[in-house]
């Protein structure tokens, strides 16, 4: 075997590695993603090395600007990153070594590929999670102020697919704010976890140089080393936790998706997508598919699968590292890319989305104001158990006659019960109903008004913090 095309672990085999078998076992054709994760990571390597004497400060200079080129080479694709070199952190490590020589071998000193891949996936995490973050604060901007725009539209409000109440359209938007925010928290978490410094642990029993820990994880911007070497390369949690997060997310994205494909039907027309996030057929001359949110909604399987993917993998692994553990990469990656153009498309629909309130207010169905109905005669001081008996014969009697609640006159309500006033017509209207709800959390307009104000300001909070 030649020397220089060797593999950094040759020394102790005879044969090279078989064709098939060298495929199978690379992840460069993936990893590369993290080359400048890695170099960064290999930069602190070498001071941390260079302050315990292991290189000299000239080597420093020399190893720093070697990786300066390493890293240019490859963001100008000049380098050409092939199976045999197996993965990023050894096409880094090997190519110093061409441009600097042998000095670039030291970088390498009490370092192990296990504590330096948890390096570079955690480095590269905590870039993504700003990443999303930001994705999320826009669409969190952009459901603000549609809830502001449409503040007064009032639509019917399901449960089990069937019309339950009215509600404010700006109240149902308003749903996805809070779990958006709580989605946040779970990244934010995830993030918090996350931070800490693996280099150090070496393969998994702790490096046998006294590199400065503490100095590491500053140098990288972490809030400290972690505490257990074997843990270290074991724990992919950080991996585990950012693809739950994203599950989550993208499950939460797919209902509304549901409701908004549901919605844009000829049967209801509540909405209307823009002819830019939809898609005509092959066929059908007529159709207008919203494809962009059955996307999202499918790509939340994708999302699913990945987590589930790599809980598998990671549940027999036995402790520390194997190399079943370089399957995380593309669940990884993955969940990253689709949740991206997930959030970036959904976020592009619902902006440019046109609603009909007149539609909305027209299929609110003679029965959804029954609970209101109840609700009158409880304020007059019957027990609400007798409420609802009293206007669930009243339904019965609509639905016999082919009736609406509202068109049902005094007499026949009186002959429910004498309860029933002149008053009660007031109670009949889908706005009024509405406005009952002014509690906080409800969907009367000042309480909307409420949660949409206190939404721009946690944006507004959040925007301020970031620019410090
Ligand atoms: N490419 C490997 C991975 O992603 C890097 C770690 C390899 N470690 C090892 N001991 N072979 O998991």
């Amino acid at each position: 075997m030649n020397e220089s095309d060797a593999k950094l672990w040759a020394g102790r085999f005879s044969k090279p590695t078989e064709a098939t078998m060298e495929r199978f076992n690379a992840s460069i054709g993936f990893d590369r993603r993290l080359y400048a994760v890695d170099i960064k990571g290999s930069r602190a390597q070498a001071k941390a090395l260079n302050r315990i004497d292991v290189i000299s400060d000239e080597e420093l200079g020399q190893v720093l600007n070697g990786l300066d080129q390493v890293e240019e080479e490859i963001s100008a694709g000049q380098l050409s990153l092939t199976d045999d070199l197996e993965d990023i952190h050894m096409a880094v490590e090997k190519r110093l070594i061409e441009i600097v020589g042998e000095v670039g071998g030291k970088i390498h000193t009490g370092r192990s590929r296990n504590d330096q891949v948890v390096l570079d996936e955690r480095l590269y995490l905590r870039e993504v999670l700003a990443g999303t973050l930001v994705r999320m604060d826009r669409l969190q901007a952009t459901l603000l102020s549609f809830s502001d725009r449409h503040l007064d539209v009032v639509m019917p409000g399901y449960t089990h697919v069937q019309q339950a109440q009215p509600v404010r359209l700006s109240h149902y938007t308003m749903a996805l704010f809070w779990m958006l925010e709580r989605d946040r928290g779970r990244f934010e978490d995830c993030f918090s976890r996350s931070d800490r410094m693996p280099l150090g642990s070496g393969s998994f029993a702790g490096s046998a140089y006294a590199v400065d820990r503490e100095f590491l994880a500053q140098e990288l911007g972490f809030s400290a080393p972690t505490e257990n070497s074997i843990d270290a390369v074991s724990d992919r949690d950080y991996l585990l936790e950012f693809l739950s997060a994203s599950a989550i997310l993208m499950g939460h994205l797919s209902r509304f998706c549901e409701d908004l494909i549901v919605w844009s039907s000829s049967e209801f027309g509540f909405v209307a997508l823009d002819e830019a996030y939809s898609t005509g057929s092959s066929m059908m001359p007529q159709k207008k598919n919203p494809d962009s949110l059955e996307l999202v909604r499918g790509k939340t399987g994708r999302v699913y699968g990945n987590l589930m993917s790599l809980l598998t993998v990671m549940k027999g692994v036995p402790l520390t590292y194997s190399k079943d553990m370089q399957e995380d990469k593309e669940a990884f990656f993955d969940t990253i890319d689709t949740v991206w153009i997930s959030l970036e498309v959904f976020t592009g629909a619902w902006a440019s989305m046109k609603v009909d309130p007149q539609k909305m207010q027209a299929s609110l169905d003679g029965m959804v104001l029954a609970t209101d109905l109840a609700d009158y005669l409880a304020r007059k001081g019957l027990p609400f158990r007798t409420c609802h008996q009293v206007v669930g014969r009243l339904v019965k009697f609509a639905v016999e006659n082919g009736k609406s609640l509202e068109q049902l006159d005094l007499a026949t309500l009186r002959g429910e019960s004498d309860v029933f006033e002149e008053d009660v017509a007031e109670v009949l209207v889908a706005e009024n109903s509405t406005a009952r709800r002014n509690i906080s959390g409800g969907t009367g307009r000042e309480a909307v008004m409420g949660q949409t104000a206190k939404g721009w300001r946690l944006l507004a909070e959040r925007i301020k913090e970031t620019e410090l």
